[in-house]
């Protein structure tokens, strides 16, 4: 029925029953550490909403509270508008509601319940001065129902409520007429919040770690300020001290000896090349230092991957050497059409509700890539002595070239299991595999079986023009890297035998692995009577397994398009383990190798072992 004026609605509204679980749901979609950021947030907003714009956040000790009890609570302190005690209870103790317009891109009204409350089950005490007066007001677990909600509280008035009001004596220094302290007590009362959890990276500057590495900056008139030390005599100024927290922008532009952008479809890739000394030196520590990658959004980073995750990433991206220097931020830009959002839990971006096109953006860089980072390249790998064992590998490798091609797979016909015909037709199930879904997603009508359902079918020859070949084989470039050569950053191909990246066709190896370094020891060792056979042993060496891991890559291509190989298979076939596998039978090569250094540096006398 239409109404005039006021609607109306007769439908009835739907409720949510047993809001605990769903509470608890959507809080392990969170990251561990996910309740900094939307403290943070919060703080930030409520900064954003005072008429300077202009403000404080403080994580720290709650002092008060360390003094009378002996222990350590976490604390953020923000200089924002503050809130009242009917505000209070309107805005935190409700699921999706929110001061700020809710919407796909703006504010859920979920963060600090999701993210927080649910990590903190004996409560966040939420401390608020608005003009002048300060509410206090304690969100928990009720460990009775297993229900969150506000404790009631007995005012010293006699009257109960779901907040109260609180004297100046426990309002934070930083705090005048409005701002917030919102404690966060942990799951059991002895808890000590301060502590950094479990895995968490820089425990003892985990705070600024997190919030730098979370944020790219903050808005303009916003300081930021993490404590660390704190269990230092808080006389030690020194070590017990606030760090100041800029996010990773400023600390970017500062350090690097290189910055810039390239345009890429749909998205706008920030780059650094930092500078030499400065790229180690604070590792591990409060921010990101060394080379990584991210995604960009409202100046913040997500997905962001650094150590080996990084290293394979930038390669991705064209960096093959020198990636521990070079940073990259992708910011989607948000077109007609193209929505970017992030979950509910903001731990990932969708564009559309897809995930980010690495690859695409991957793709574009290369072919962009920018002279400073190529110089970058070309610079660490003039540092490497490669000797080129490309022709001599190919040359041998020529008299086997039949045994490339692959005779047709046919499954084997035999014994008393009978086969269901129609499984061995082309157009039988389609098997779906990861890579399947992501490589063949946007094509219309898949899913409904192979080629067999199409009268094309009918059509379809055993190959293209007689003698052409259809598609050329890869032809991988080789390069051994090592930690000494600075061409191999830690832990990338850590204790591999090194890596195939399909789309750049390139073969690492990993130069230290210990196969390799035992073998050109024991060869070494057989010839100490020789001086100088150690780099010709290397050579020798290296030369055999070379050609091991370029035959694996050359043989397991030509497995593509078989029936049974799927493009996730492919790739699983030549993985950094798969590979270490590759060159782990010793005995073909060790003869090689044998016959090789007698030819070199002379053969040696059978000795009994
Ligand atoms: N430090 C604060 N100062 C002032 N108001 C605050 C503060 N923290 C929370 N609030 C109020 O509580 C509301 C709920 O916060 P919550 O983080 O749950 O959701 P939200 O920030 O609105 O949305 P989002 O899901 O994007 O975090 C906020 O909208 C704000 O009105
Ligand atoms: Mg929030």
């Amino acid at each position: 029925m239409a109404s005039t004026g006021a609607h109306r609605s007769t439908t009835l509204p739907m409720t949510v029953r047993n809001m605990g679980f769903m509470l608890d749901r959507l809080g392990q979609d969170c990251s561990p550490l996910q309740y900094l950021r939307e403290l943070t947030q919060n703080a930030v907003e409520a900064i954003s909403a005072t008429p300077a714009f202009t403000g404080e956040i403080l994580w720290d000790v709650d002092w008060n509270r360390y003094t009378l009890t002996d222990r350590f609570k976490l604390a953020v302190i923000d200089t924002g508008i503050g809130m009242t005690g009917e505000e209070m209870v309107q805005y935190i103790n409700a699921l999706s509601s929110s001061m700020y317009q809710q919407s796909t891109t703006g504010n859920f009204g979920v963060g600090a319940k999701i993210a927080a409350a649910t990590r903190n089950h004996a409560g966040m005490i939420y401390l608020s001065w608005k003009e002048g007066v300060g509410r206090m007001t304690h969100l928990w677990r009720d460990p009775a129902t297993g229900e969150y909600g506000l404790q009631q509280f007995e005012r010293p008035d006699g009257t109960f409520g779901h907040w109260a009001y609180i004297s100046d004596d426990v309002k934070p220094a930083a705090i005048g007429a409005n701002g917030t302290m919102v404690i966060l007590l942990g799951n059991d009362v002895d808890d000590d919040t301060m502590k950094a959890p479990e895995g968490s990276p820089a425990p003892s500057r985990w705070i600024s770690r997190y919030l730098n590495t979370r944020y790219f900056r903050f808005p303009p008139g916003v300081t930021v300020k993490a404590r660390e030390g704190w269990e230092f005599p808080r006389t030690d100024g020194d070590r017990n001290k606030l760090r100041t927290v800029t996010g990773q922008g400023q600390y970017l532009d500062e350090h690097a000896e290189h910055a810039g952008q390239v345009e890429l479809s749909g998205a706008l890739a920030r780059w650094w090349v930092l500078k030499e000394d400065d790229a180690l030196a604070h590792a591990s520590s409060y921010i990101a230092s060394s080379g990584h990658m991210a995604a960009l959004f409202q100046d913040e980073l997500y997905e962001m991957m650094s150590g080996r995750a990084g290293v394979a990433r930038l390669q991705l991206f064209g960096v093959i050497f020198g990636s521990n220097r070079v940073v990259i931020y992708v910011e989607p830009t948000s077109l007609a059409g193209k929505i970017v959002t992030s979950n509910t839990a903001r731990t990932q971006l969708l564009i559309n509700g897809e995930p980010l096109p690495w690859a695409d953006w991957a793709a574009e860089f290369r072919a962009k890539m920018p002279d400073e980072i190529t110089r970058l390249i070309e610079d660490v790998t003039a540092g490497a002595n490669s000797p080129d064992h490309h022709q001599a590998i190919r040359e041998r490798l020529r008299q086997i070239r039949d045994l490339f091609r692959l005779s047709r797979y046919r499954p084997a016909k035999s014994g008393d299991l009978s086969i269901d015909e129609s499984s061995m037709m082309p157009g039988g199930k389609p098997r779906v595999t990861e890579g399947d879904k992501t490589a063949g997603s946007g094509r219309s009508g898949s899913g409904s079986g192979g080629r067999a359902g199409d009268i094309y079918a009918l059509f379809l020859t055993a190959s293209g023009t007689p003698g052409e070949e259809v598609r050329s084989g890869p032809d991988p470039q080789v390069k051994w890297v090592t930690l000494a050569e600075g061409t191999r950053t830690p832990l990338d191909m850590e204790d591999r035998a090194g890596k195939y990246q399909a789309e750049l066709d390139l073969l690492l190896i990993n130069g230290d692995f210990r196969v390799y370094s035992d073998m050109v020891e024991r060869w070494c060792k057989q010839y100490a009577h020789a001086p100088g056979a150690r780099p010709h042993v290397q050579e020798v060496v290296r030369e055999w397994f070379e050609q091991a891991l370029v035959e694996t890559v050359l043989g397991v291509h030509a497995l593509r398009d078989a029936r049974y190989w799927a493009i996730d298979d492919i790739r699983q076939a030549l993985s950094e383990e798969a590979l270490t596998s590759a060159v782990m039978p010793r005995y073909h090569i060790e003869m090689s190798v044998r016959r090789a250094l007698g030819a070199k540096l002379g053969t040696l006398k059978e000795k009994a072992v």
